[in-house]
């Protein structure tokens, strides 16, 4: 566990993990932080849990002895949020820690007893509630529900102007070094961008209406510092993370960075050759091509890369008369997240009657996506020069009707 000072009386708490899945699904090829913050008056609360302690009870003493903090004395546990990625730690420090109290919003409260059981002692707070710790520490709740999870909240601190944002504007990525942006050199603040991307694509596209909706409450504070439950600390520019946050609400509605991401499957090649063709034709226009081969490539980065390009390419083969289907998986991943609005164009191979085309518009149809299709080019077996014609003008197409979806 590292513990870093972030202002008199206000220290994070970082563990970091990279040999897991995220949600049980989501590779971190980079890991992922899982911070916590103590905040110290004359009383103490923790925000947000410890995830990374082992759960003995040494373990605890040691390090919050180094801050002179007795786990014991924590008298208040602000649960931003319940999900156990954060809460999961209440479970260890009931059996420290007699007397605490745990402050939630009113649906969070309801969830304590089914996660935790009934001996903990519950503080339901509502919008502008406020705690005051003493000695000017005085903390105050802004719920922001489906932030993730229904019951999701703020915490703010006035006197260091710090807001505690637990999953929003986190990002993935290990802290291992660096913790803070001003510490980080240019190359490290890339990394954790491109996992922020990934983090936001990967946990909370789906609730990307309810994030807005808290990006506009956080807006309302004086912030000096943003400090989430995972990735770097913002106090050089917590705007930064801030309007990438709101860039990413956008991609969530379809627009995206100018690039075009090949989504493709191919069992025999057919589809391939195609793909390879289509390749040569972006190159040529100087267009940044994500290649995501399915089953290949990783959901995580799948998902990735289509919610962040302005212009998507599927190509798939008719498989059983339905889609190939990694490339039919990977649809309806992208579907589950709401990814909607994107500019597409889809070729593929078939071989005798084809359907990949019919469960394409029903996966699309299911799910509300809203995808602008320019008109499909499907091809029996190898793609003929004619195809391949119609592949290039399909692709002139896409181009066009991307442009006025490119956001930086
Ligand atoms: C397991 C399997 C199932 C297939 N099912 C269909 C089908 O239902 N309808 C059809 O038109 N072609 C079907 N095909 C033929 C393929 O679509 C055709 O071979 C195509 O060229 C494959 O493209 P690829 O080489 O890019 O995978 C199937 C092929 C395989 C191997
Ligand atoms: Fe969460
Ligand atoms: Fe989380």
């Amino acid at each position: 566990m590292n513990i870093k000072e972030m202002s008199q009386g206000i220290h994070m708490l970082s563990m970091s993990i990279d040999d897991m899945l995220f949600e049980g699904m989501w590779e971190l090829p980079h890991g992922v932080s899982l911070n916590s913050f103590i905040v110290k008056g004359e009383k103490t609360a923790i925000i947000d849990g410890i995830i990374g302690w082992d759960g003995v009870p040494e373990t605890l003493y040691k390090s919050l002895g180094e801050i002179d903090i007795n786990p014991e004395e924590i008298d208040y546990v602000i649960v931003n949020h319940m999900e156990p990625d954060h809460s999961g730690w209440l479970e260890n420090f009931k059996k420290i820690n007699k007397n605490f109290t745990v402050l939630v919003t009113q649906k969070g409260g309801q969830m304590i007893e089914p996660f935790y059981g009934d001996s903990v002692n519950i503080q339901v707070v509502k919008e502008g509630d406020s705690l005051d710790l003493g000695d000017g520490k005085v903390l105050t709740f802004h719920p922001t529900p489906n932030v993730h999870w229904p019951e999701t909240m703020l915490t703010y601190e006035a006197s260091s102007k710090t807001l505690f944002t637990c999953d929003m504007y986190g990002a993935f990525g290990s802290l291992k070094n660096h913790y803070f942006d001003d510490e980080m050199t240019e190359e490290e603040m890339n990394l954790y961008e491109e996992e922020a991307k990934r983090y936001f694509s990967n946990v909370l596209a789906t609730f990307s209406m309810m994030v807005e909706k808290a990006i506009k409450k956080s807006k309302e504070f004086d912030i000096a510092v943003i400090a989430p439950g995972h990735g770097p600390i913002y106090r050089d520019n917590p705007q930064k993370i801030i309007k990438d946050y709101e860039k990413y609400c956008q991609f969530s509605k379809g627009y995206g960075e100018n690039e075009i991401t090949i989504l493709w499957g191919s069992m025999y090649g057919m589809t391939q050759k195609a793909v390879d063709y289509a390749k040569d034709i972006l190159k040529n226009q100087g267009i940044k091509v994500n290649d995501i081969q399915m089953p290949q490539a990783s959901q995580s980065e799948m998902v990735t890369s289509v919610f962040k390009s302005a212009g998507i390419i599927l190509a798939t083969p008719t498989y059983e008369y339905k889609m190939y289907p990694p490339v039919a998986h990977a649809l309806d991943e992208l579907g589950r997240k709401r990814i909607a609005n994107k500019e597409v164009f889809r070729f593929g191979s078939y071989g005798w009657s084809g359907g990949a085309e019919k469960e394409l518009a029903q996966i699309i149809e299911n799910h509300k996506m809203k995808w602008n299709f320019v008109e499909s080019v499907e091809f029996n077996g190898k793609a003929e020069e004619s195809d391949l014609s119609k592949i290039e003008s399909a692709i002139h197409q896409l181009i066009e009707n991307m442009k006025n979806k490119v956001i930086n």
